[in-house]
């Protein structure tokens, strides 16, 4: 194992636009480690996108990271389609992986990458950040105490304007679609808040399709144990929103932002008290910074993973094919 010093070395697969804009930035704020190489389709293409990311190298095709001896940690936000692939062959090349969600978007996908995420040992965490943010620990701690009685509803969603046919989220051959890219967000919220998994032949969902049939928007309800519900909508039609409300028997919490929490967001909790109103990211934590400094603790000893896929993924891909099922059956 490396000394507790040594920054982890990570190598990234894809120029990705949010490998860009919320990885590379939050590795940096988390400190611990270092992004190594970066690897795509196209040298050129790489290499520039390594000198204006602060990536040390840019290399062709994913298997030249993938088989690199010096990384340690893999990072993919390659489209959906190709998570299942690439998670598999970083986990069977010794690496710690860091897949983009939907980590897979078939519950026998989810099962055939955790098999083999179990065969190496290697650790694999799904990118939902979430679970990690000083948040949603104050979230679960007022539940746990019973700040708003028992948890009845869970309202959220998820939309943004999505105006580009060619976007990978707008194309069936890469598994996009709304759900898969954001209403996995209220699913896994609900997942997590009511820690339990929903009785699935109860899902109520319908769609709006996009010409290449993947779901624009999507909207429905999980029933969970106890009939308590998430009642959801996400889509690629509105403006951004994230409005999500926790309704308990006896109080209510409102978060703006649940998922990616920046300065400006609130955090409303409503008691018998009153209502105090927090903001949702003090001091202006980036959304990926404390599952990256997570992830490094983890691999340095320092901490027992937590929120691994093989905790979780297999729930969620469950939940999202039985929403998608029920959409289209409606046609
Ligand atoms: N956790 C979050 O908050 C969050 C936020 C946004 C997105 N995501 C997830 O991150 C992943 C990437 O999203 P993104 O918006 O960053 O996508 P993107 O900008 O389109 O990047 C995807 C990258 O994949 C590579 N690629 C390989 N085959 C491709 C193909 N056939 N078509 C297009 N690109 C291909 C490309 O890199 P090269 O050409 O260099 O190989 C491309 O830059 C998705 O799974 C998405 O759900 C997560």
């Amino acid at each position: 194992m490396a000394s507790i010093d040594e920054p982890v070395r990570w190598g990234i697969l894809g120029t990705a636009g949010i490998a860009a804009s919320a990885f590379l930035p939050a590795l940096r704020e988390a400190g611990g480690g270092v992004a190594a190489a970066v690897a795509g389709r196209d040298l050129e293409r790489v290499k520039a996108w390594a000198g204006v990311n602060e990536v040390v190298r840019g290399v062709r095709g994913y298997e030249a990271v993938v088989s690199d001896p010096e990384i340690e940690a893999v990072y993919i936000p390659l489209p959906n389609d190709l998570h299942a692939e690439w998670t598999i062959a970083a986990l069977e090349a010794g690496k710690a992986v860091f897949c983009e969600k939907p980590l897979c978007t078939t519950p026998e996908e989810t099962e055939r990458v955790l098999e083999r995420a179990h065969a190496s040992a290697m650790p694999l965490w799904e990118a939902f950040v979430f679970p990690f943010h000083e948040q949603m620990v104050r979230v679960r701690g007022s539940l746990a105490d019973g700040v708003v009685g028992e948890v009845r509803e869970i309202r959220s969603s998820f939309h943004f304007v999505l105006d580009d046919s060619e976007d990978i989220r707008m194309l069936a051959e890469r598994s996009g679609g709304s759900v898969q890219d954001v209403g996995c967000y209220p699913v896994r919220l609900a997942r997590l808040l009511f820690d339990a998994e929903p009785d699935l032949g109860r899902t109520i969902a319908d769609a709006a399709w996009a010409a290449s049939g993947v779901d624009e928007e999507l909207w429905g309800a999980l029933r969970f144990p106890g009939d308590r519900r998430l009642v959801f909508s996400c889509g690629f039609r509105a403006g951004e929103d994230t409005a999500t409300l926790v309704l308990g028997t006896s109080g209510e919490i409102r978060m703006t932002n649940p998922f990616h929490p920046e300065p400006g967001d609130e955090l409303v909790v409503v008691d018998g008290f009153g209502t105090r109103t927090e903001p949702a990211a003090p001091g202006g934590v980036r959304s990926f910074t404390p599952a990256i400094r997570h992830i490094h603790r983890a691999l340095r000893g320092l901490e027992a993973p937590r929120h691994l896929a093989v905790d979780d993924a297999i729930g969620n891909a469950t939940a999202i094919a039985a929403v998608l099922s029920a959409a289209r059956a409606r046609g």
